[in-house]
């Protein structure tokens, strides 16, 4: 059997990670027991995730422990097979992470259908990013025809497949990139209507000129100073999928001071809070349901109140709620 290699976390990272919070080792080659597979991985997907996990703060997930072997997606070919379900040869998806070889009993494993696509598709197109895009665009975003979306990342696994899905909805779709050549990649190859460099320190007023309608739909994938450029531009009852705060993950704590955003974005996202503003009359064909619903409560004791009444106009100034002139 060909070589058995696997990368593991040697130390948590503080700030940047480093090569030597990791580890590379040989490993004494699987074999697979009853009911198991042996699989040889063939492709991994490297993702902005998993820095949470190499670190062990509050997260919504488990982290890697020291020692373990780094978490990921993968593409990987069963090699060897005692499992009914999986014969030698079969391309399966598999949370197998950074090493050549696994074991698996099955569970969780996905049949790739090399016939589809090319399979490194399952881990970036077609698998856990494109859904992201997808999911996170069309139920949180909701583009309609005419309106424009912005996405951060844009040449990311995700950005790219946001900004396209934008276009196929009919959406204007503006990326933010990183440099000049992904800027060129997502607007002439992606088909973006224009592609922004994060680090041009003009982004707020390109920005703006690149919407000259405002922003509807911001899909966050960023935070830090693209949300600043993108937030003066929101139009009213846009909508922000908030997917992703990469320029967050290396720090080592969210800045002070009495912009709070960083920490409201990174509990929006990990809590998946749905924070929405509202004016009342945006609401007013619900006005019927309330009158029934609130009245009938009120008679059945089940909604009490309080009337603060002072008497007399002059008392206006510094009465409360209810005055009576
Ligand atoms: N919520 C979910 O379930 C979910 C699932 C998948 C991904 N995500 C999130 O989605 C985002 C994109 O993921 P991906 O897989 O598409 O990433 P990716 O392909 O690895 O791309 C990441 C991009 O982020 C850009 N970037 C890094 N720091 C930045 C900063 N400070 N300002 C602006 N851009 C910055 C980098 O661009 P440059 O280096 O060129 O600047 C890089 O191209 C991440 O935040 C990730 O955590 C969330």
């Amino acid at each position: 059997m060909a070589q058995t290699r696997r990368v593991v976390l040697a130390s948590r990272p503080v700030g940047e990670p480093k090569p030597s919070d990791f580890r590379i080792e040989d490993y004494t080659p699987p074999v697979p027991g009853n009911g198991e597979v042996l699989l040889r991985t063939i492709w991994l997907s490297l993702d902005p995730y998993m820095r949470g996990r190499m670190s062990d703060g509050p997260s919504y997930a488990t982290p890697v422990q020291v020692d373990g072997v780094m978490e990921g997606g993968t593409v990987s070919e069963v090699i060897a097979s005692n499992n009914p379900g999986f014969a030698k040869g079969d391309i399966v998806l598999s949370r197998a992470g950074w090493q050549t070889h696994a074991i698996s009993d099955g569970r969780g494993l996905g049949k790739i259908d090399p016939a589809l696509a090319p399979v490194s598709t399952a881990v970036g197109v077609l698998g856990m990013p494109g859904m992201t895009a997808y999911t996170g665009l069309l139920d949180i975003g909701k583009p309609r025809a005419g309106e424009t979306v912005v996405v951060a990342a844009a040449s990311g696994a995700v950005g790219s497949a946001v900004g396209q899905i934008a276009k196929i909805k009919g959406a204007r779709a503006v990326g933010i990139a990183g440099g000049k050549d992904k800027c060129e990649h997502v607007k002439h190859e992606l088909g973006f209507d224009e592609c922004l460099d994060h680090r041009d320190p003009h982004l707020a007023a390109k920005l703006k000129e690149a919407c000259p309608k405002g922003i509807d739909v911001y899909f966050e994938n960023v935070g830090g100073a693209v949300w600043d450029a993108v937030s003066p531009l929101l139009n009213d009852f846009a909508r922000i999928p908030v997917c992703g705060l990469i320029a967050q993950y290396n720090m080592t704590e969210l800045p002070g001071g009495p912009d709070r955003t960083p920490q409201l974005f990174r509990q929006v996202l990990t809590k998946r809070l749905t924070i929405r503003g509202f004016i009342v009359r945006d609401f007013a064909d619900q006005a019927e349901a309330f009158g029934r619903d609130v009245s009938a409560w009120l008679q059945q004791g089940k909604i009490k109140y309080k009337e603060d009444v002072v008497e007399g106009s002059g008392s206006f100034p510094a009465a409360g709620h209810l005055t009576r002139p």
